[in-house]
């Protein structure tokens, strides 16, 4: 079972708090030694738009290099693919909107204007030798347009995987999805798109994003993207929280007896590391479950009398 870890691109896009070079570096190197394999580390987006992560070439250049260990980023026009490949980008993510506002207000384009850009993006990035992955936003829900209809999301589904992505992933930006719905929509969009192409991405607004994932591993989704302590949102998508926690859905998955090959302790010092950049306490359940046995076990260690 695949896990894609999103925490330093969708977590990070929307801290106040910019989070220095060093400190990026620091967290990639902490999911890396826990094990996680595929990594999106950042955006080739304007850094006007999402000055969080503006200095994309340095994070990509200083990346530590490990066999086996991809790293992806968001390329949203041709400018940034110009920018991606001359910073070295192995795997590129294109992304649309499944509603016209959330796509006007996210990238400044129509959907059909987006969908050609990511065509020419695709296309100039398999030619330049990247892998290239693509997202759908707002399939559950969009904050200005409220239900997209399920046949709008599979049309569109169907033209992004015909642009020769090798995954689509699905996403529920806002964390409005239930698992009803989950299952509504990968069975409408596998009918055209193998499911063995689509990953979940899912925000946990509401505390359903788990609940969501467990609905796709039963419909055979084998990618879940997440964010280290469930760091995240979109910052054009105003309610949105963070991602699934990767910690949360490691465990799950573990205790359910499929493997990842994830560390689930060092994801939690990794988390602790994510905490430490922020400045504040991240929401994953996991992780804020494992420091406190950890604070009470060492509370009781002061506290036995020394003989
Ligand atoms: P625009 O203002 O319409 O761009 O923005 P433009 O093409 O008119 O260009 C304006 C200026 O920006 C020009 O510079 C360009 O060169 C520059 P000037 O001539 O004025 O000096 N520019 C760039 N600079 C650096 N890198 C670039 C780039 N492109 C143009 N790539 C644009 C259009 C798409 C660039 C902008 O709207 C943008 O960057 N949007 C990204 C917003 C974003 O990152 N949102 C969050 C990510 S999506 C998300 O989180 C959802 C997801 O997680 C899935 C889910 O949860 O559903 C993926
Ligand atoms: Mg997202």
């Amino acid at each position: 079972m695949d896990v894609y870890e999103v925490g330093p691109r969708d977590g990070l896009q929307n801290e106040l708090r910019i989070v220095p070079l060093e400190g990026k570096l620091r967290l990639i190197a902490a999911l890396v030694e826990a094990g996680e394999r595929r990594i999106e580390a950042t955006s080739f987006v304007s850094p006007r738009w999402i000055p969080q992560l503006s200095d994309a070439e340095e994070v990509l250049k200083s990346l530590p290099r490990v066999p086996g260990v991809t790293y992806s980023a968001l390329v949203p026009n041709l400018r940034g693919l110009e920018r991606a490949r001359a910073a070295g980008l192995g795997e590129a993510a294109v992304f649309i909107s499944a509603s016209e506002t959330h796509s006007k207000k996210n990238i400044n384009k129509s959907i059909a204007e987006a969908l050609s850009v990511a065509g020419d993006v695709t296309h100039g990035a398999l030619a330049a030798g990247m892998r290239v992955r693509a997202y759908l936003s707002v399939v559950w829900g969009c904050p200005y347009e409220g239900t997209v209809a399920v046949d709008r999301v599979v049309d569109l589904c169907r033209r992004l995987a015909d642009m020769g992505i090798y995954q689509l992933s699905l996403g529920d930006t806002v964390g409005v999805g239930v698992p009803n719905q989950t299952e509504e929509i990968l069975e409408a969009v596998s009918r055209h798109v193998p499911v063995e192409k689509l990953a979940l991405h899912l925000h946990d607004t509401r505390g359903l994003a788990l609940a969501n994932a467990l609905v796709g591993l039963s419909a055979g989704v084998t990618t879940f993207d997440a964010s280290i302590g469930g760091l995240g949102g979109c910052p054009y998508a105003p309610g949105a929280a963070g991602n699934l926690a990767t910690e949360d859905v490691v465990n799950m998955l573990h205790r359910m007896g499929v493997e990842t090959g994830i560390d689930l302790g060092k994801l939690v010092e990794a988390g602790e590391v994510a905490q430490e950049l922020i400045g504040r306490k991240l929401s994953g359940k996991f992780l804020q479950a494992a420091l406190g046995e950890r604070d009470r076990a060492q509370a009781r260690r002061r506290t036995v009398p020394a003989h």
